[in-house]
Order: structure tokens, then sequence, then C-alpha cells
């Protein structure tokens, strides 16, 4: 496999492809490498290669021209990449992706990057390693690199290495260990000395899904997971977000679609199908607010039925999802309720269909602003019923969620509907 590597410090790459087994693997012809120094495509007696850009703004970019210059001069460029921060991720399946092609051509961009015209002259595809910003395009080659060229058949010098490492089947490896069996005290696992290969295998299984939830629950969604595993997943205990995140359904004060402030009768259908989110999902509690003495009496009416009454011994499922509803005046009341449970103070976070035009508003919170907070605190996320929540509450929240389909026009889903994929963006189903 040629790799035509685009770069101004060609030498950069020097140790790192000559060193164990890439070095190796271009002594034996598996890989080669071709160094395309952009500075000798540059004009003038200064072979300058970066110029200021249009607009202003810190530093310099890389010229068009060379940049040009230097792509054209490869006979055979393949599939022309180039390193960026911008560009889609560097994967293990993107890189089993690109493994099989014959010649791939990279392009390293430094100082600001390159010059945007690039794009429009050649068909490149933009890689970023990270969601973090390096000096030069190099190091990130360097990584593309090495995990492209360690799955080309032969590499590794035993065919079955690369698949079971680390995302090959979307989950992380097992732990690995070596002589001594004993180092101060430190023992090897007894299954992987006694030699039952069906024992170690599960073991190695066991191990990767425990490793995979407990430090990359995020990759998880995307494994590829038998019942077995689900079944062993299922003991595991993990981190649960769901156990600090409290919701609330407030009846009153809302607003109606003039923007009057209008207190809304409760219904059955929101606490039933809340109350399911809530127990579904291990959530702290879900509280329904209303001041209105009646409303209140037909909400406890309701409980009981489920809890105690005739509906609990039909379906006790809905006797466990009452169990986390409480009916209370106003939201004030449910933070106390949560602080005198937690002896924290919860946060405050609204939620509305609309965006917060409001002059002066803060940008809308995040999923990811609300995830941290529940990592350290109990969060009270407030729904409204009507048109939404009033003036007066919003302005007691910390801030207000994005709301659900925030690009498009039409988005007026039931208050069920956004609870439950409001909970599940927070929650999913890894915590
Ligand atoms: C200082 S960076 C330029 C960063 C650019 N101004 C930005 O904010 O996106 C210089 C060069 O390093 C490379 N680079 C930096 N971070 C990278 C990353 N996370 N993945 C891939 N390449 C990266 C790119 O080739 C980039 O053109």
């Amino acid at each position: 496999m040629n790799f035509h590597l685009v770069s101004i410090f060609p030498h950069y790459f020097e140790s790192p492809f000559a060193s164990g087994l890439m070095g190796k693997a271009v002594e034996n012809g598996l890989v080669a490498f071709d160094h395309v120094d952009v500075r000798h495509f540059a004009g003038g007696i200064h072979k300058s290669v970066d110029d200021r850009p249009f607009g202003g703004g810190p530093g310099m970019l890389l010229k068009l021209d060379p940049m040009a210059k230097a792509l054209d001069s490869i006979e055979s460029p393949g599939r022309i990449l180039m390193l960026s921060p911008r560009g889609k991720p560097l994967t293990q399946a993107r890189a089993r992706e690109l493994s099989a092609e014959e010649d791939l051509t990279l392009i390293c961009g430094r100082y600001e990057g390159i010059d945007e015209r690039l794009l429009d002259l050649y068909p490149i595809e933009m890689v970023s390693v990270g969601d973090f910003v390096l000096n030069g395009g190099e190091a990130g080659a360097v990584c593309l690199v090495e995990a492209v060229a360690r799955l080309l058949p032969d590499f590794m010098g035993h065919t079955d290495s690369g698949e079971e490492e680390s995302f090959s089947a979307g989950l992380l490896e097992y732990p690995h260990y070596t002589r001594p069996d004993d180092y101060q005290g430190l023992v090897v696992p007894e299954v992987l000395r006694g030699g039952n290969h069906g024992k170690i295998e599960e073991w190695r299984r066991e191990c990767s899904l425990e490793s995979t939830l407990n430090d990359r629950p995020d990759v998880l969604p995307e494994a590829s997971l038998t019942v077995e595993d689900i079944d062993f997943l299922r003991t595991l205990s993990r981190t649960r977000l769901g156990r600090n995140l409290y919701i609330a359904l407030c009846h009153y004060p809302v607003v109606n679609k003039f923007g009057e402030k209008v207190a809304v009768s409760v219904t059955n259908l929101d606490l039933h199908d809340m109350s399911r989110v809530a127990r579904s999902y291990g959530l702290g509690g879900f509280y329904a607010t209303t001041p209105i003495e009646d409303q209140k009496a037909l909400a406890e009416q309701l409980l009981n039925h489920w809890k105690k009454g005739a509906g609990s011994i039909a379906n006790p499922d809905r006797a466990e999802a009452f169990s986390k509803v409480k009916v209370f005046d106003d939201i004030e009341a449910a933070v106390l309720d949560i602080e005198t449970q937690t002896g924290q103070c919860p946060r405050l976070a609204a939620t509305s269909a609309r965006l917060d035009r409001r002059k002066h508003a803060e940008p809308a919170l995040t999923y990811a602003d609300v995830r941290k907070w529940l990592e350290i605190s109990p969060v009270l996320l407030v729904f409204g019923t009507g048109h939404g929540l009033a003036e007066e509450v919003l302005a007691k929240a910390e801030g207000i969620l994005r709301p659900i389909r925030f690009l498009d026009d039409y988005n007026h889903l039931s208050v069920r509907s956004a609870v439950a994929i409001i909970v599940d963006r927070l929650i999913a189903d890894e915590y």
C-alpha cells in the first residue's frame, strides 16, 4: 500500500515510520511512503508556502498554488484525505475501509489550515483524529497510517489480531497479562492459567462488556450484543444518571394559545405515561403540580386506584410506576421535597417547544449541559401543559432546554411524547 504524504515537514515522519512493525512492513515492501514536500513547489526566492488570511484574524494559511502543484505531482494519488479537525472522525471501521485501497494521499495542514479553494479543486475527504486541535496534520497522519497499515494482511504476522481489538466488535478489548503470574501479590486471573478455552473466551467477553459499560458507555448502543451479553450487563452496577433526574408537569401557571396565564386540568393519560417513563428510566420522581383543590383530589383518586385500589391488583406494574408520582401545589413545593429527600437543592431546568427570543436571553441548555448537572446534583426538569410554561416559571429556571426539533418549524408534540424523547436523550439505555 502506498501512502503519499503531502506536508511542509517531511522529516517529521522519519522515526515513527522506521520503528517496530511499520519499519518491517516498509522493508518487506508491504507499505511504501512517498514524501511530497510542499516547499519544493513554492515559487519566489523565499519559497514561501504561507500567507495572511483574507478578512484578518490570527495566524497564517498554507497557500493554494504550492499545495495544488504538490498534489498534481503525484502520479497515482488514490483517495485524497486531508487531516482536519473539521473532518469526519477516524474510526476503526473507517480504517478498515481505507485498508482496502492501493494508494492513499494524506494532506497535512499547518498554521491555521489551508486555503479553502483546495476543496473545490480536488475530491478531498476530510478526516479528524479527535475533537482537539494539533499544531499540524502530521501527527494525525501518523495515527491514520498506523490504524490503516496494521490491518493489511501480513502486517502483524497473525491475521486475526485486528479482529479481536477494541472497537472491532463495537466493544473495548479485554485486559491482557504476561509473566510473572504473581507480581508483588498481584495475581493473574485464575481462569487465564487454567487452559479451558471456552471459559477464557467467556471471561474475556465479560471483561469487554464490563469495561465498555464502565469506560465508554456511549459506544454500547452501536455494539452487537447477544441475549447472553445483555443478561450479563444487567448484573453489573452502573452509573445511573436517572436517579438524579426529577420531572414535573406544571398545570398552573401556564399559557393558552393567546398567551394568557391559565390553569389546565390534570389528565389521566399524562399521569400514566409520565409515571411509566419515570419508572422505566429509573428517575428520582415525578411531580404533578396544581394548586386547584379539586384537581389535586382528582389526581390523588387516580393514583390511589392504581396504587392501592382495584388497579393495583389488575396491573401491579402500573402500581410500581405510580409509586414515582407525587401531587403538589407548585414547583417550589417539588423543589423542597427533593431537597428533603436528597439533602441537595435541585437545579431547575425548564422545557419549551419555542425558542427563547426574550432580549438578552441566555443560549438554550444542551442535553450535554443537563447531563453534566446530573452527574453531581439532582435536577428538576419542568414541563408545561397548555401552550407552555408561563413566564414566571421560566424565569425561575437556571436555563431552558433547547426545543426538540429546533431546526424545523413544526414541533407540536404532546407533553407525554416530549417527556419520553427528552428523558431518553438524557439517560438513554446505557445509564
Ligand atoms: C493549528 S491546526 C488548524 C486548526 C484550524 N484553525 C481549526 O480551528 O480547525 C493546523 C493543522 O493541524 C491539523 N489538525 C489539527 N487538529 C487536528 C485533528 N484533531 N485531526 C486532524 N488534523 C488536525 C490540520 O491539518 C490543520 O490544518
